[in-house]
This record gives structure tokens, sequence and C-alpha cells, in this order.
């Protein structure tokens, strides 16, 4: 682990992740960037940590000796989000050196208790208070409420305009010591963070969109000349392109987001199976790209990026006793939790006597108030007629025409 310099008296540690699913959950085949900031004025703050850090305090000392930072010096540790990614290096970091002050929101403070059993030499700031470095260096606070958890907040150096915001504006994705920062990467890198922002705003912040709306709101105000994120790269050139990325995808949830169709499908036998390559070739066949998913094969994590980025969706699969093929259920489920509303869609399966998995789809989407605009679903009794074939791709035919103008725009 290398730190680097992101602005005179602000440095970058960082480490990164890959071997975990992130959250315990989600796949990381890129793995994932955890920074931390050392911000200096007379005084020093360290603001998030890794939580790799791995307690060995020689790893810590050298890392704060390449920043010319002795641990006796560190006088503040700033708590933006107390989720353990970001804070559970307090407790080892805390056998090293007791004599510094944690500074977090109120709700943050409580966690910090029940989380690690730390209740003494906290500071709990709310936003617009202040913390003076000294040197001129002043940090400000701004409460961002659920963008992660309730407590989350974003701190700001008024003199160097940096904006450390934590979970906001981050992404999944290793990044290279060398070169974390946006005015040190060509533009295909960061169009890689660009998609691997996506795949982790999808899967992290999506269900936060309107706190996330209202944390950009917030924002607008303040003169951000860099954005130092907990995950991800460091945005020195242009910070206002990420911002621009979060506020699409905020809008992305609510729909409709872009002019392409995500098709889901699952199948045990194979009938359901020989409609999905017709109502794809329907789809394209009026201009509109695909995103093809086979669950359980494809993992959520991958499968819930696509659906966020399309504005239409078809899913494909059969009856399984008497209710949704499971993993289609599975999947229906967390994209109605992860609040990726009103999409246009079209469902179509195979059943072998009574039926059941539209019941119970219809009874899903309502019961998750996902506000999806449904064409009329295409059951058939084991293999697909000629003419079932037919009627699934007039479907898609007509779902891809009803997405091709519905399109994000930043006016919204
Ligand atoms: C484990 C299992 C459970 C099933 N449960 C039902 C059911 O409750 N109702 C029904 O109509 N068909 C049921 N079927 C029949 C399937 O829906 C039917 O075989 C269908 O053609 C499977 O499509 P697929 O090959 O795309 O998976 C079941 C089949 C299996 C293997
Ligand atoms: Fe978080
Ligand atoms: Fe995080």
């Amino acid at each position: 682990m290398r730190t680097t310099q992101v602005t005179d008296g602000v440095h970058r540690l960082s480490a990164n992740v890959s071997n975990i699913l992130f959250e315990g959950l989600w796949e990381i085949p890129n793995g994932v960037a955890m920074n931390s900031y050392v911000v200096k004025g007379e005084k020093s703050a360290i603001i998030d940590g890794v939580c790799d850090w791995d307690g060995v305090p020689e790893t810590l000392f050298d890392q704060l000796d390449q920043m010319q930072v002795r641990l006796e010096d560190i006088d503040y540790v700033i708590v933006n989000h107390m989720e353990p990614d970001h804070s559970g290096w307090l407790e080892p970091f805390k056998k090293l050196r007791s004599n510094f002050t944690v500074i977090c929101t109120e709700k943050a403070g409580a966690l910090l208790e029940s989380f690690y059993g730390i209740v003494d030499d906290v500071r709990t700031v709310s936003s617009g208070d202040t913390l003076d470095l000294g040197n001129g260096r002043v940090l400000a606070f701004e409460e961002i409420p659920n963008v992660h958890w309730p407590e989350t907040m974003v701190t700001y150096d008024t003199k160097s305009g940096t904006l450390f915001s934590c979970d906001a504006f981050g992404s999944f994705g290793a990044v290279s010591n060398d070169a974390p920062y946006d005015d040190a990467l060509t533009d295909e890198h960061i169009e890689f963070f660009e998609r691997e922002m996506e795949r982790y705003y999808a899967n992290i912040v999506a269900a936060f969109s309107r706190p996330t709306e209202n944390a950009i709101k917030k924002l607008d105000g303040l003169d951000v000349r860099i954005i130092a994120p907990g995950h991800g790269i460091v945005w020195r050139h242009d910070p206002e392109r990420v911002v621009r990325a979060y506020r699409r995808l905020a809008g992305y949830a609510k729909g409709p987001a872009r002019p392409e169709v995500t098709v889901i499908w699952g199948s045990m036998y194979g009938m359901t199976e020989k409609a999905v390559r017709p109502v794809v070739n329907a789809i394209e066949s009026e201009g509109i790209p695909t995103r093809v998913h086979r669950v359980p094969e494809t993992k959520p994590s991958f499968v819930l990026d696509s659906v966020f980025q399309s504005s239409g969706v078809v899913l494909g699969m059969p009856t399984y006793e008497y209710k949704m093929f499971p993993p289609m259920a599975n999947i229906v489920d967390e994209i109605g939790k992860k609040r990726m509303i009103n999409r246009r869609a079209f469902r179509f399966g195979s059943y072998g006597w009574s039926g059941g998995a539209q019941r119970e789809l219809d009874e899903l989407t309502d019961r998750l108030k996902m506000h999806w605009q449904w064409l009329d679903p295409v059951e058939f009794r084991g293999r697909p007629t000629v003419e079932d074939l037919e009627l699934i791709s007039e479907r898609g035919r007509e779902l891809a025409r009803s997405v091709k103008e519905w399109v994000y725009t930043e006016s919204g």
C-alpha cells in the first residue's frame, strides 16, 4: 500500500481488496479500492479508514511515515460513515494511539458505541459545523443521510476545495496507486471506472437514489474542486463528471434509463428457452440493444446492474411448484427492493398443468410497488407453438418500440 498526495496537505492511503464478496453479497471481479485520507494543518486528521488495514503497527507507521506524519500527530479521526468497510480499523488503531478525538454525526456516535464500544473522546457534529486544523485548514461537515446509512456525512476541506465523500461518488474497481487520479488516467481507464461505478451504484446505492439526489442538491453550493471518495479514483481534473454520472444514475432508478432491454431468463428443460432467441431477435430488429442474462447462472450483482441501465425488461420463466422459477423470484424481489421502478416490461414462459408463476409475479411486483408497465404476458403449455413464438416476437417488437423514445434526459 502506497500513499500519494492528492493536493498540498492532503494525502491518500488506499488498499485494493478483491477476494471478498462486497457486503458479503456482491461479486467484485475487478476488486475495489478502500480509500482513506490524511489532511494536515497544524493538526492532522484521518478521514475514514481502510477495512483491511492489517492491524500490524509497522504497516501503519510505514504509511504515515511516507506522509511525514507521526502516529502521535494524529489528532482527529473523522468517521463520515460507520459501515465497517470504513470504520473497522478504529478498534486496532485505538490500541496504538488512544489520544485522538473522533468526529462524527450524533447518529454515528451511537453506532460507534454499539459496534466498537467507543464512547470517550467523541465529538459529534452536524451540517454546517467546522473543525479548524490550523494553518488555514478548516474542515466543514455536511450530513448526507442515507447515502449510504442514516448517519452518513461528508467532509469538505475549505482550503483545497476537496470533498471527502465516502460512499457517494464511489465505484468498484481496484485502483493503481501509481495513477489514482482522473488526471493521470486515459479515457479508457476512466470509462472502466464509470462502468464499475454503475454496478456499484446498482448494488449499493440504488435503493437510496432519492437521498442521493438530495445530497447532490445540498453539495451544489460548495466550490468542489476535488472529489475524494472512499472507493474508486479521485476526481481532480473533472469532479463535475462524477457528479453528473451520479445524478444520471439517481435518475435511472425511477425510470426511464437507457433505450435498451434486459432479458432475464431461466428454464429447467428448455421449453421457455425456446422463446428467448426469438424475442431477443425481435427486440434487436427494432434497433434496440439487449442484455441477456440466464438465472441462476448470472449472479444478481450483474443482473441488477443491467436492469438498472435499461428502460425495458423481459422475463422468461416457467412455473415451478405453482410459483415463479425460484431464481427469478429472487431477482425480481431484489430489483424491487433496490427501487428500480417504472420500467416497461413483458413476461413469457412455459407451464405443465395449471401455471402459477404469473400470479406470483403480479403479486410480488404489486407488493414491492414497482410501477412497471407490463404488456400482456404469453404463457404456453410445454413447448411454444409457432403461433406462440410469433406472438412473443410481436410483444418484443412492441416493447422495443416503446422504449425507443423513452430515454433519461438530464432535465428530467
Ligand atoms: C420441479 C417442477 C415443478 C413444477 N411445478 C409446476 C407447477 O406447479 N405448475 C405447472 O403448471 N407446471 C409445473 N411444472 C412444469 C413446468 O412448468 C413445465 O415442465 C415447463 O415446460 C418447464 O419449462 P422449462 O423447460 O422452460 O423449465 C413443474 C416442473 C418441475 C420440474
Ligand atoms: Fe456504505
Ligand atoms: Fe463503503
